[in-house]
Formats: C-alpha cells, structure tokens, sequence
C-alpha cells in the first residue's frame, strides 16, 4: 500500500481547481438506476469511492461508460436490473446503502447488505428503513443483510429523527415513483442534497423543496434520460482553505460555490485569516497572520461541517490561547486526535468535545490516516511539522481527494506520494 512522505514546507501559494464533489456524485450515481434512459453525468471526481459505487451498480446490471480524464459518467440502467447487491461491494463503502431506495421504486424488491459500522461510528441506518415501511415496503433483517418488497409504493408523511444525509436522499428517491406525494419533513438542507433533487428534477422528477428542511416528491411514472454537472466538492474546497492558514501561505480555490461555504469562511475569519471572494473562487491569505484560537461545533448544514472537523482543528493545534472542537454528528470522530499529539500537538479530549492548547510547532511523526478526513488533516498538519511525516494507509485520503499530492506539490508543498513495501494489508473496509 502507498503512503505520503510530507516534509516542512514553505507557506503554500498559488490557485488550486476543485473536483466535482465526491457527496453529491455517489447519491446521483445511484439515482441514476431510476431512469430507463441515459444519464450523462459530469465532473465526475476520479476516486476511488466513485469506482466502487461503478462497480456496485455494473454488478446489478447498470451499463456504464466513464472517460476518467474528462469526469464524464454515461449511465444506462435497463430494465432487467438484478435486485440483489453483494456483501464485498457493499461493504467496501457505506455510501452503496444509497442504491436501496431507486432499486425499491424501481423493481419493487431489493436484498442488500447493511453497511457495517467504521471509524468515525456505529452508522445505523434506521431512519432510511422507517422511510420505506412509510411509503409501503415490507423489512426483513437477517444474517447481516436487508431485505425490502412493496407491490407499489405510495406517498406518505415521514419526519425524520434526525437529519439525516443519507436517509433524505434514500428516501427521496424511492419516493420519486410511488403513487402518490410523499412529504418529508426535518430532512437534511445540505447542497448535495439540492444537487440531487436537481438532477432527479432533470429526468423528469417533481421534488419541491430541496435545501429546506422539508420536501414535497410528487409520484410520477418514469424518469427519462438526462444531463447533469455535479456541484464542486465543498469539502475539497475547504481543506485547502485551511491549508493557507495551516502554513501561513495564500491560495485561491476556483470551481467553487461560496455560499456552501459560509460556515467555514467565517470561522476562517475568526481565527484571523483573510477571505475574500475573487472573480473566479475564493482567496485565503494566511501571511503574517497571527492565529488565534476559535471554538467550533459540528452540525448538520448549514452548521459547521463535520467533513472539515478534523482539518480545522490541525488549524487549532497552531493558533495562540485554547480552542474547543465539539463533535455532535458523529460519535467518534476524533481518531485524528491522537496522531496530531504524536506531532506536538495539545490536545484533550473531553466527551464530545476536544481543547486545544496552541503550540509554536509541530514536529513530524510516523502517523496513520484512520479514516478520510483525518488524513488530510494530518496531511495538513505535516506541512507545517519541523522534520518529516510519514502518512500510512492513505487509501482512506484517496476515497475523497484527487491528485491530493500533485495539487499541494502545485501550491509548492513538499509532498510525494510512495509505495510502501512493509504495509502491504488489505485495505480495510471504508466508511
Ligand atoms: C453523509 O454521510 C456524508 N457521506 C458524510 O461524509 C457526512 O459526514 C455526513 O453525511 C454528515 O454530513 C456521503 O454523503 C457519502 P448522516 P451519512 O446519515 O449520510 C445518524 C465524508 O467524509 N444516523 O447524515 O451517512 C448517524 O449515525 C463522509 O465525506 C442515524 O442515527 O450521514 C450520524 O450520527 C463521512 N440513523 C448522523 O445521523 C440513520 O438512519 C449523521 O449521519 C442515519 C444516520
């Protein structure tokens, strides 16, 4: 398996291109099996989880074309779709629990794995079942596996818990063609939701309300072939915008959308770094800057993201006076904590929430990525870390983030990405 080896570098300069975002193309890509046309997806991502979700979807029957290098996805899902989905695919990413509700609506039936658990938590997936046993399937659970059968399904009112990403998105699309409107209520506002209604709306859905906290899915009969460009990667976004504050550098990210950013942009600012919006993205300029700490807690859009948790907080181990990072989405979500301390850092942790006491420097360590936004966050902190990082299993950073290496090595880091002869273990299963 590869690791990165991260030495010292000089403030990081210059403008990074975001990818299309990795949250928003996994949901689409499942949705695609609900069209009996053909769906052109593009900016695609090149990650690997996209190649998993292809692999899952060619595995029941879906016909697919990608062109890597222009991110271009070409989608076919004919009519005879298998039901059944295997454990190896389903369970290499929890993201694969998302082609449960188009292949519900679309077949009727569907048998798939549940998805285990994973670093950051138990991960249930009990809101997206209450979905469908609203809209008329019947359950089962046996041997690790689900099992959902409904006749037809029909429109219903379903409040979630929680607000759940994936339960909004699974439960919208197994909505798309019941008979009947199905309103959801205290559902997920995030972009990529939006960005899925967008696309189903393309294709011929009628979804009112996406990005408010409830929406209205009008049953329709069939969904027709489409054309859709998915949103920038917020999150991709956001960890090089922490970057420039993490090595005191000035980076612009383009194919961005600010307004997905906001809560980010203002803690930014907060701990002093300078943001401003330029023609083409956003610019953060960390020069001479003197960080100061900041408070942040984690909650469902348009709150703090939990997806920028861990880089911001490798920002905090450097910013002067105490910082506290409370984590209300995920139950454990502060494995990265513990590598960031092998490298100097000040840190403890206090039930759900983190202090962080600022220090001069970081030094580098052998540290490992446990899961995909730890390991950026580490990837971060090393930049500024006196010595050397070694950054083992970063197949997890390789889930979420294109060319991470070629495009910090753009920006000026000192970065290489290697193979590692010694940790040749199976890749575990992803989150
Ligand atoms: C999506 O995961 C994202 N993944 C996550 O990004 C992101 O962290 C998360 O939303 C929150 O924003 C994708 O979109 C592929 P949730 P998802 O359902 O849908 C609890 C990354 O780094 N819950 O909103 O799984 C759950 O346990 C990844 O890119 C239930 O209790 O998140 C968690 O505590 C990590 N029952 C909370 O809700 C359910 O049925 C949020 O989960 C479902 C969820």
């Amino acid at each position: 398996m590869a690791k990165f080896v991260i030495s010292n570098s000089p403030p990081l300069k210059g403008s990074v291109k975001v990818c299309g975002s990795k949250n928003a193309v996994l949901p689409v890509l499942a949705a695609g099996i609900l069209s009996e046309g053909t769906c052109v997806i593009r900016e695609a991502p090149n990650l690997s989880d996209v190649q998993t979700m292809e692999k899952l979807l060619e595995s029941i029957g879906v016909k697919i074309k990608t062109d890597e290098d222009s991110g271009v996805i070409e989608l076919y899902a004919q009519d005879s779709l298998n039901w059944e989905a295997s454990y190896d695919l389903v369970g290499k990413m929890r993201a694969s629990f998302l082609i449960m509700g188009p292949l519900l609506a679309r077949l009727g039936r569907v048998h798939v794995p549940l998805p285990g658990g994973c670093a950051i938590g138990t991960r249930p997936v009990d809101l997206h079942l209450k979905g469908f046993v609203a809209l008329g399937a019947k359950i089962e659970q046996e041997h690790g596996y689900v099992r959902a059968t409904a006749k037809r399904l029909h429109g219903a009112r379903i409040y979630l818990d929680f607000p759940s990403v994936g339960a909004t998105e699974n439960i919208m699309m197994a909505a798309v063609l019941a008979d009947g409107v199905t309103v959801l209520e205290n559902c997920a506002v995030e972009p990529e939701i939006v960005d899925l209604a967008n696309f189903l709306n393309s294709a011929g859905a009628e979804i009112r309300g996406a990005g408010t906290d409830t929406i209205r899915i009008s049953g329709v009969k069939s969904l027709r072939e489409t054309d859709h460009t998915v949103i920038p990667d917020r999150i991709e976004a956001g960890t090089f915008m922490v970057a420039a504050g993490v090595t005191g550098g000035d980076i612009t990210v383009t194919n961005v959308v600010a307004d997905h950013l906001k809560p980010l942009i203002a803690k930014l600012k907060e701990v002093n770094l300078v943001v401003s919006e330029t023609e083409n993205g956003l610019r953060v300029n960390g020069d001479n800057v003197h960080l100061k700490a900041a408070d942040a807690k984690t909650l469902p859009y348009p709150g703090f993201p939990t997806d920028m948790q861990a880089q911001f907080m490798s920002l905090l181990t450097l910013a002067e006076g105490t910082s506290i990072v409370t984590e209300t989405v995920f139950e454990n979500r502060f494995m990265h904590v513990g590598e960031l301390k092998r490298m100097g850092a000040e840190i403890k942790i206090e039930s759900r929430s983190a202090v962080i006491e600022g220090v001069k420097n970081l030094t580098g360590a052998q540290v490992k990525a446990t899961d995909l936004r730890a390991g950026a966050a580490l990837a971060l902190a090393a930049l500024r870390a006196k010595g050397d990082t070694e950054i083992g299993d970063i197949y997890h950073i390789e889930r979420g983030y294109c060319d991470l290496d070629k495009k910090l090595r753009s920006l000026g880091a000192k970065i290489v990405r290697v193979e590692d002869p010694k940790n040749q273990g199976d890749c575990e299963k992803n989150n």
